[in-house]
Order: structure tokens, then sequence, then C-alpha cells
């Protein structure tokens, strides 16, 4: 990671640990789920609002973790705030490939704002686990699944 990258990356997590975003429960969820990070025993429940069009009117997540899932899981709920399911399902293809690795070699990552800070676990296996906890667990519940889900 340069310079640059890394100290915007600690900005972002250090913020967002701190004082997370929408970490708070919805009072009728449309949809929930909760996931489980094998690896620390960490877990968090995603909690959502649909409406009648496939609009995530309201998003939110609580749970225990590291610093990384928790700034992840609410610059997560922060984005998805007002999205269809399909711009959901989108761009949570987008962050998993950047922080798995395989945007290629110009990726377009402008619409994750933010959340490209996150391409630097990439280099850290056991933290790809980590910031992408909550995005596993968001898809599940927009298919409302309730069973837990297990990052792979
Ligand atoms: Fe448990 Fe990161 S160490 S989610």
């Amino acid at each position: 990671m340069d310079q640059e990258l890394r100290e915007l990356y600690q900005q972002v997590i250090l913020d967002h640990n701190k004082s997370p975003r929408n970490f708070r429960l919805i009072d009728h969820p449309t949809n929930h789920a909760e996931g489980y990070n094998p690896l620390c025993g960490d877990n968090i429940n995603v909690f959502l609002s649909l409406n009648d069009e496939g609009i995530i009117e309201d998003i939110s997540f609580q749970g225990s973790g590291c610093a990384i899932s928790k700034a992840s899981a609410s610059l997560m709920t922060s984005m998805l705030k007002g999205k269809s399911v399909e711009e959901a399902e989108r761009i949570f293809n987008k962050f998993h490939e950047l922080v798995t690795d395989k945007l290629g070699d110009n990726p377009d990552i402008d619409e994750l704002g933010k959340l490209a800070v996150f391409g630097g676990v990439r280099e850290f296996p056991a933290r790809v686990k980590c910031a992408s906890l909550a995005w596993h667990t968001m898809i599940n519940a927009l298919h409302n699944k309730n069973e837990k889900v297990v990052t792979e």
C-alpha cells in the first residue's frame, strides 16, 4: 500500500470504529441475517428495511468485531441506504473483487468511494474475512435467508 492510501485507510478505520454509523437495531426489519467469522468468533447482524419497490429504506448492523469489520459494516450501511437491491448486489460484487484482488489492472472503483481504502486488506488474507463479513451477511439478509453466514 502506498503511504497516502495507508494513511487514509487508518483514518477511515479509526473514524468508523470509533463512531460507527447505523450501529443500531431497526424496529421492524423486513430482512435480517447473522454472519459469523470462524477465524475469530466475531459475529454481526445486519437488518434491512426494504420497500415494495425493492429499495433499501433503512439498513443497520449490530455485533462484535474488530475495527476493520466494524468500519466496513459502517461504511457499507452508509453507502447502501437508498439503493436498490440490484445496486447493492453490484456494489457487493465490486467490493468483493477489490478485497480479493480480482479487479484487474485498471479497476473502475469510483463508485466505491471511501470503501476503496479496503483494497489494502488483500495483502492480508485473514483481514479479507474481517472486511467482507458484513457484506456477505448483507447479501444473505437481502435474500432473507435467516441462517447464519460463515465467511468463506
Ligand atoms: Fe474478528 Fe476481524 S478479527 S472480524
